[in-house]
């Protein structure tokens, strides 16, 4: 079953090649020469790489787990050729996203307020940091630039070799969840005093008319419904990309031109982080724990009860606007949205 996804992988990074200024060699099919060529060289032999292991997987007895992960693979790939025209080339900027382990062949695109903290540590704790325990690394060490390294990082023909050869992850999450997340961490809360000013005091110039000069100057009063305007508003997107917390995840990873192994899920993220660790060959390593089950039905509901307050035509205009994330990773569209 898994055989007819690497070829298409190998085509997107050839694909990928082209965009980055046409070098490298066409790269060649990934099965089943790769299992010779990777396995010979993959840590001197010793052991097999996390995309040979998720292949293994494939091919061998079902395993429920693995079935879950090829069944969203498959309507990833599905939803991107019915959904996605034209696209433009991709260049190793848009790659910011996608980190980088040599040591184990993994390749994780971190979407915020998706648990991208918590992965991040995971990743330093398996390069031998904190003594391999994630929780001793502190959040702020997690996210400090240039402590992992990042696919952009690259020569066109080192990505092009990292994207055949590793096992590549990225956790989704629902996407409205995720924008009240968003929301409440950089705007509801005063602890974000940093977003308040960079963003709030815009969103409040350009919507209030006759602001409030404390609110002018400290951007700390924004509504969900002027967070939704401003994202709404064309001249945003028109002045800067959207900042990495409400951008679209689609937009951030490029699943739909990069070949995604495991796309895992923030509702499944227990599991999911055990699925890929266990490839990668280190299933000793504790993932810290994901949210309670309460703490994730509150994430719902302050969505829920965030939404109520907008009008049917900004929702509408809204999930338009998150709608490949809903289609890309199959989430349906909130019962609580008044769309028609
Ligand atoms: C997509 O979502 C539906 C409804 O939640 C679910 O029944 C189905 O198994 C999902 N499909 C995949 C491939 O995840």
């Amino acid at each position: 079953m898994g055989r007819r996804c690497w070829p298409r992988r190998a085509l997107a990074a050839a694909c990928l090649g082209a965009a980055l200024l046409l070098l490298g060699a066409a790269p060649r099919a990934l099965s089943p020469a790769f299992e010779n060529s990777l396995g010979s060289g993959w840590l001197g032999g010793k052991r097999r790489s996390p995309l040979q292991m998720l292949y293994d997987l494939d091919q061998g007895p079902s395993s429920a787990l693995a079935e879950v992960h090829r069944q969203r693979r498959d309507l990833l790939r599905r939803a991107c050729s019915r959904h996605t025209r034209r696209q433009r080339l991709l260049g190793p900027e848009d790659l910011r996203h996608v980190l980088v382990d040599d040591a184990h062949g993994l390749l994780y695109c971190y979407v915020p307020k998706v648990a991208c903290t918590n992965w991040k540590r995971v990743l330093l704790a398996l390069s031998g940091h904190a003594r391999g325990d994630p929780l001793a690394i502190p959040a702020h060490e997690a996210h400090a630039p240039g402590r992992l390294p990042s696919l952009a990082d690259f020569s066109p023909a080192e990505i092009n070799r990292r994207l055949r050869a590793y096992l590549a992850v990225l956790f989704v999450r629902e996407p409205f969840e995720r924008l009240a997340s968003a929301y409440r961490n950089k705007f509801a809360r005063p602890y974000s005093a940093a977003f308040q000013q960079r963003y709030g005091t815009r969103i409040v110039r350009r919507l209030r008319p006759r602001a409030h000069p404390d609110a002018l100057a400290r951007g700390h009063d924004v509504h969900f419904a002027e967070f939704l305007a401003y994202l709404l508003d064309p001249r945003t997107r028109r002045e800067e990309p959207f900042n990495e917390h409400w951008e679209r995840a689609h937009a951030l990873c490029h699943p739909c031109r990069l070949r995604y192994d495991v796309v895992g899920k923030f509702e499944t993220l227990a599991e999911d982080s055990a699925f890929v660790l266990g490839l990668v060959g280190a299933s000793g390593l504790r993932f810290p724990a994901p949210p309670p089950r309460a703490k994730g039905a509150a994430a719902r509901d302050l969505a829920e009860r965030l939404f109520r307050d907008i009008s049917p035509f900004y929702q509408r205009r809204l999930f338009d606007l998150y709608r490949m994330d809903f289609l890309l990773f199959n989430y349906s569209a909130p019962s609580y949205l008044r769309l028609h």
